[in-house]
């Protein structure tokens, strides 16, 4: 063959490789309101950086005739490219080809661009739609997934693993983004399910949707397992891209420092009013974060799951930060079952990933109840309080109000290493709220009173002004600075520059035990 010829064959094989199952299945693909693999590649990367990597490899099986049907690719893209400049790892399956089912072929495919990404350490971003298991290959399916499996989970707290879910992932396809760190779900075309709608049907008698069971609205609601939703794949995208400002390439590095031209020294005044002087009534922690943020944003994770805690990303300074946050606004921020387990994955990533967390705190303490109780709120608070007390990055706390038993420990207290703990004024710090403390501790004297009504507001007011501030704490050096609210965002960058070499380790182990 001539050297021309042998360019040309190149070059055919290229373009072939580009249509993936070909020009039809890509109308097909479009009609349902779906991108192509390629196309969501080139919303994420940065333009022109995608390198293809094994765009020639074909799958192997022999079953069922499927050697008659073979597709230069099969059915994933895989490569590596940059966001913003940073390289990172991809891999999108194509629908076109036999429903981006997975097969052997797909798995190798996989696992390689997992390896690569290791070794270089680089994040990876999985964009799934696909149909699960390639049937016609069987366990060769089963052992590809595995493969993903046991990548994804040596390379947890290593390198950072996003998943797009932009279509169908059901059976082996869900397993993968849920040992990721964050999945993003695009509404209405994704769903993600170990058992389609006709196998429940069968099993368990229920009449349910694809949507209802496991489209996006659900999964960042009731289940948790996606952490933020799209009306489309192009804002889906620049949303992931933009996650990426905040994040390191791996656990070795620091994240990415971005000038934002906000005066450390902004003092918003309005901070100084925005607590009711009743205590009992609510205000939107969110407005607490955007006067004290860099240029007033927050990157909010898992907005609609446990709305009682916020969670996400924002820079001080330029600094990147995890912010956790109790939110009166919903259930007066008390913690619960969900909001231990979202608050608790969260400072585990920041930890992993060398991100400073700052706690904003007004929590009445846990939820009581049978439904918590038998739920396991124990076990499920003891996630938090685990992920709080092992983490090592700086921690930073400000006591906005309540900061009441058990509450008080678990959210990044002193006792649980937190580097600097501000408190504002009007902070109450107490075993307990002072209306059942009271009604404890002068049971008898209120039983006995002449008045016992008038005797309890009296009692209660005693117990208010001899613990419901932060000067008790203060005193005892459990709270580092009682602050002006309005001071916050000063103090916490000038905390997080004095914690810029901060060292602190937990002994050698294997692993911890953390209450799953
Ligand atoms: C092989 C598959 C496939 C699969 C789809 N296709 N899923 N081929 N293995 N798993 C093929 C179809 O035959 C079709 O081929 C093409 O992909 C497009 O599929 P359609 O059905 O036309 O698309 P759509 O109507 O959009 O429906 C998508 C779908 C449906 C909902 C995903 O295809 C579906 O239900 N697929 C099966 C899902 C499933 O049960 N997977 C196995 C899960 S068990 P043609 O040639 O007609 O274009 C599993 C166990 C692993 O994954 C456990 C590991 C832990």
């Amino acid at each position: 063959m001539s050297r021309q010829r042998k360019l040309l064959e190149l070059k055919e094989l290229t373009e072939k490789a580009l249509v993936g199952g070909g020009l039809k299945a890509i109308e097909k693909q479009h009609k349902k309101g779906k991108l192509t693999a390629r196309e969501r590649i080139s919303l994420l990367l940065d333009p022109k950086s995608f390198e293809e990597v094994d765009a020639l490899r074909t799958h192997e099986c022999h079953e069922f005739g499927m050697e008659e049907k073979t597709y230069l690719g099969d059915g994933v893209v895989t490569g590596y490219g940059t966001i913003f400049g940073r390289l990172a790892f991809v891999y999108a399956f194509d629908f076109t080809v036999f429903g981006g089912s997975l097969s052997k072929t797909v798995g190798e495919k996989i696992a390689k661009i997992q390896d690569m990404a290791m070794k270089v350490g680089a994040p990876i971003i999985g964009i799934n739609d696909s149909g699960g298991a390639r049937i016609q290959e069987g366990v060769d399916s089963l052992a590809g997934y595995t493969n993903i499996f046991l990548r994804n989970v040596t390379a947890s707290g290593v390198i950072p693993q996003l998943s797009a879910v932009v279509g169908p992932a059901a059976g082996g396809a869900v397993y993968s983004p849920a040992l990721t760190d964050f999945v993003f779900m695009v509404k209405h075309s994704a769903y993600m399910f170990l058992t389609g709608p006709k196998i429940v049907k069968t099993v368990t008698h229920e009449d349910v949707t694809a949507e209802e069971l496991g489209g996006a609205r659900m999964h960042a609601s009731k289940s948790g397992i996606t952490h933020l939703t799209f009306d489309d794949e192009q804002s889906l995208f620049a949303a992931m891209r933009e996650m990426f400002t905040y994040i390191p390439q791996n656990n070795m590095e620091e994240p990415p420092i971005l000038e934002s031209g906000d005066p450390i020294d902004r003092l918003d005044e309005e901070l100084n009013y925005i607590i009711p002087e009743n205590p009992g009534k609510p205000y939107d922690m969110r407005q607490v974060l955007k006067m004290v943020l860099d240029n007033g944003h927050f990157f909010e994770i898992q907005p609609l799951f446990a709305p009682n805690i916020l969670i996400g990303f924002g820079r001080l300074n330029g600094k990147s930060v995890g912010i956790v946050a109790n939110q009166p606004k919903h259930l007066a921020g008390v913690l619960d079952i969900n909001s231990s387990v979202k608050g608790a994955r969260f400072v585990r990533f920041c930890d992993a990933f060398n991100i400073p967390i700052i706690t904003f705190e007004d929590v009445p303490g846990f939820m009581p109840g049978t439904v918590q109780e038998f739920g396991g709120v124990i076990r499920h608070g003891a996630k938090l309080l685990y992920a709080y007390a092992e983490a090592t990055v700086p921690k930073l706390t400000v006591i906005t109000r309540k900061a009441y038993g058990g509450a008080y420990c678990v959210m990044n207290s002193k006792q649980l290493r937190g580097d600097m703990i501000f408190s504002w004024p009007c902070a109450e710090i107490a075993v307990m709220g002072s209306e059942g403390a009271t009604e404890i501790i002068f049971s008898r004297e209120i039983r006995d009173a002449e008045k016992p009504k008038e005797k309890l507001h009296e009692k209660i007011e005693e117990y208010r002004e001899r613990f419901a501030n932060p000067y008790v704490a203060a005193s005892k050096g459990f709270i580092d600075e009682v602050i002006e609210p309005r001071m916050t965002r000063y103090k916490l960058i000038k905390a997080l520059e004095m914690l810029q070499n901060k060292r602190d380790e937990n002994p050698p182990k294997k692993h911890g035990n953390i209450p799953l």
